[in-house]
């Protein structure tokens, strides 16, 4: 069994290539590459064909994480080619919500936080496009823990064949 997992945010450039070069790192970590395969993309096409924004780029790098993406708009035809669908924000999961009608091909849609263990009451990443260099700090740990968490979930999964 494969798992294939998009992350999904606004524009592609910032939280969900985070949360790809991340679990990909985890996944590489685990000697799980041929059983999880991980992508991201944006639910607007504003900066397809980018590279992540500098400013993710620096944070990831200072942490020992590549972020090999380039960003690209999520299609309807993602809901078919992959299995967990993981939104970073309310807003991102409403509009995964209003394409995903009349898809019904067994996916998962949920929010990247319902695993982050520390369990806050804001299950948002927030968007660190137009603040400091601290939001990119602060993106980076909400997905640090929250993959791990869900990389767990997922071996378990694999674990178990179900
Ligand atoms: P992301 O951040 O959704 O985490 O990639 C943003 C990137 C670009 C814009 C907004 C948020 N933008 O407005 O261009």
């Amino acid at each position: 069994m494969r798992i294939r997992v998009c992350f999904v945010c606004l524009g592609n450039i910032c939280r969900s290539p985070t949360a790809e070069g991340i679990m990909l790192q985890l996944v590489r970590e685990a000697g799980l590459e041929d059983r999880i395969e991980v992508a991201s993309a944006g639910t607007e096409g504003y900066h397809a064909g980018e590279r992540p924004d500098s400013r993710s780029r620096r944070e990831a790098t200072s942490r020992g994480v590549a972020l090999p993406s380039r960003a690209r708009q999520f299609l309807r035809s993602d809901f078919d080619r992959f299995d967990y669908v993981i939104a970073m924000d309310a807003d991102n999961l409403e509009k995964l919500r209003s394409m995903a009608k009349e898809v019904d091909s067994g996916f998962r849609l949920s929010l990247l936080r319902e695993f982050d263990p520390g369990e806050p009451d804001d299950l948002d990443v927030p968007d660190p496009y137009y603040g400091g260099e601290g939001g990119f700090a602060r993106v980076f740990d909400i997905c640090e823990a929250s993959c791990r968490e869900f990389l767990l979930q997922l071996t378990r999964r694999l674990e178990l064949g179900a």
